[in-house]
């Protein structure tokens, strides 16, 4: 308990100091606290004020605790609700509205191991619109979870939140692990990216920013990559977070389906 005690204390130290917050990292401390720890161990340093220290006199330091700092948990068909909206709502929504083009462009901000955009490739399947196609562009900073999602090989627990009958349409299962669709992995395209500094090119008509920026970024860095994001959609587009998060405000966005945390690109607004 008492390493717990110390850990939040260093976290509500350190957070701040890399734009991040700790009301994101309050459930997920125990992970980011034991990289720390082995971070320590590693440097050979007995405790956490003696860290804080060395951070102070070492401050390429911040990019290894920035590192400890990142979450990094997916699955499958995650908050069901809000993909159920994109499936029977917002996707024909903006197919209805883009009739004279031949396809949609989605992008997925922190995709993990691709579990989210493929996600929304299954719902687009499920959708059988022949006229038009939806390119999807998956971002991450994580270049070991971007191999595993260009791989596309998961075990059971990533997949427990979809329906068994989609797990037959869209996985072949060998030797207890499920290899995604050859037809779900070639509207994806994968870039290493850090949303602090890049962003794909635009524009896009949907955007999947969940359980990253909103979750735990300070409301500056939120504030900063919201604009970003709002540059780079079309007008009438959506952006979707995680169930959990809050947009903050901005004139650029309309609540779309706000239970569900969907929000709809303003036509007239930067
Ligand atoms: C908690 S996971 C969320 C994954 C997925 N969006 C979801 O909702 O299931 C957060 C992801 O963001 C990635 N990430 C963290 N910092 C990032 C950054 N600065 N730029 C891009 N991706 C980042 C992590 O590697 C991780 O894969």
């Amino acid at each position: 308990m008492k390493g717990d005690e110390e850990c939040v204390k260093f976290l509500q130290w350190c957070l701040p100091r890399m734009g991040l917050r700790w009301k994101g990292f309050r459930k997920v401390r125990r992970q980011v606290c034991r990289r720390i720890s082995e971070r320590k161990a590693e440097l050979s340093i007995a405790s956490l004020s003696d860290y804080q220290d060395y951070m102070l006199q070492n401050p390429s330091e911040w990019t290894h605790l920035r590192h400890c700092c990142r979450v990094t948990i997916s699955r499958f068909y995650r908050d069901r609700a809000i993909f159920n909206a994109l499936r029977w709502e917002v996707l024909p929504s903006l197919l209805k509205s883009h009739l004279h083009v031949r396809s949609l462009r989605a992008w997925s901000c922190g995709c993990a191991s691709g579990e989210e955009p493929y996600t929304l490739g299954m719902i687009w399947e499920q959708l059988a619109y022949k006229e038009c196609t939806l390119e999807i562009v998956a971002t991450d900073t994580d270049r070991e979870l971007l191999r595993r999602a260009e791989v596309g090989v998961y075990g059971e627990s990533s997949l427990r939140g979809l329906p068994g009958i989609w797990k037959d349409r869209y996985f072949e299962v060998r030797e207890g692990q499920y290899r995604i669709q050859d037809s779900l992995r070639t509207p994806i395209a994968w870039f290493e990216q850090d949303v602090l500094n890049e962003t794909p090119v635009g524009p896009f008509d949907l955007v999947l920013c969940r359980y990253l920026v909103f979750t735990y970024y300070g409301l500056d860095l939120q504030e900063k990559i919201l604009s970003r994001i709002a540059k780079l959609m079309n007008p009438g587009g959506a952006l979707i977070l995680g169930q959990t998060e809050e947009l903050p405000m901005s004139e650029a966005f309309a609540p779309w389906i706000a239970p569900l945390r969907i929000y709809g690109r303003r036509k007239n607004d930067t």
